[in-house]
């Protein structure tokens, strides 16, 4: 497969991979699995291949998920949850082959032609369903550790392939930028400058979104939006006006799929007195925070009201 243009890649360093050896003296490496917020998303046009044509700008999030590994000499793959894991988190995501980890795993094994096995722990926090990358973030970090954990003679351009074929946000996560414009199927990025620390409040309704869903609802029609003002602003270090500037194509059609966000996003609008926002295909709705302590304020008023789950997010 010949990969599609790929300004500026870089793989999360090996140097994040914690590596240890359990008590039967295997092997382990753990590393972060961070989320991403989307601030802008725009969908240009449908793709011959039947995906959507975006315009996106992610932000890496400090919300990650953690994701273990050990080697099988069995040959076999599998995965289950942290015990710390809450119930939660659980629900709706498969431990099976269907899970983008095993994928992830799967793809490696498949280019070697090789058969390694491996044991994965997942830690998860970040909400399934939700907009916020936790999927894409699994992914990527299995790309990593398995390619660490098997010495897989695999180069940065090889993982990137690879995670372009399983799903549309992996590449950012794996790159490890701050902060990218994404197009095409939302594989190609380009790295961008964030000069400020910025600070979100998010919320997810009980109902998550299938981004398959949100995605086939949605037509294309009106003018389309550039990223290129929010890119400006986001490398301007004395810029406020961020939350001016945020958009995203896919919201009206999700709140049409998820009335309960919908009118999440109204309370919240309400209660917080400031607009709200969607990342990615949904569930999660967001709202700018002008500092930490505006952040955490606004999370416990939030969840005070509205006995809901909510996150403060620095990016
Ligand atoms: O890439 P990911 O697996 O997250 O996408 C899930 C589904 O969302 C795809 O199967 C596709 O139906 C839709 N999608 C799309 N255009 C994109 C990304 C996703 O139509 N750029």
């Amino acid at each position: 497969m010949v990969f599609s243009g790929m300004p500026s890649n870089h793989i999360v360093g090996t140097d994040q991979i914690i590596s240890g050896i359990d008590a039967d003296s295997r092997r382990s490496l753990t590393i972060s699995s961070p989320g991403k917020l989307n601030v802008f998303l725009e969908v240009p046009g449908k793709r011959q291949d039947g995906y959507h044509e975006l315009e996106t700008v992610m932000l890496r999030t400090n919300l990650a998920d953690q994701l273990s590994v050990r080697s099988n000499i069995t040959g076999a793959l599998s995965l289950t949850f942290s015990d710390a894991t809450t119930e939660a988190m659980r629900s709706g995501v498969p431990l099976d082959g269907r899970n983008l980890i095993l994928k992830a795993a799967e793809a490696i094994r498949l280019r070697l032609n090789a058969p390694f096995g491996a044991e994965f722990i997942l830690h998860k926090r970040i909400p399934p369903e939700s907009g916020l990358g936790g999927g894409s973030g699994n992914a990527a970090a299995a790309l990593i550790l398995c390619r660490q954990l098997w010495n897989a003679p695999l180069s940065d351009a090889d993982l990137h392939e690879i995670a372009a074929s399983l799903g549309s946000d992996i590449n950012f996560l794996l790159s490890g930028h701050r902060a990218a414009v994404c197009r095409g199927r939302g594989e190609v990025i380009e790295s961008i400058s964030v000069s400020r620390r910025l600070h979100f409040v998010a919320f997810r309704p009980r109902k998550g979104n299938s981004t398959a869903d949100v995605f086939r609802a949605t037509s294309l029609r009106g003018e389309l939006r550039s990223s290129a003002d929010i890119v400006r602003n986001l490398a301007d270090s004395n810029s406020g006006q961020l939350a001016s500037l945020i958009f995203n194509r896919l919201t009206e059609v999700a709140s049409k799929l998820n009335p309960e966000m919908a009118t999440l996003m109204a309370r919240l609008q309400h209660i917080a007195r400031r607009p709200v926002f969607m990342s990615g295909s949904g569930s999660t709705v967001f709202v700018v925070a002008d500092n930490v302590q505006d952040a955490a304020g606004l999370l416990l008023k939030v969840r005070g009201s509205l006995k809901i789950c909510g996150w403060v997010l620095k990016c």
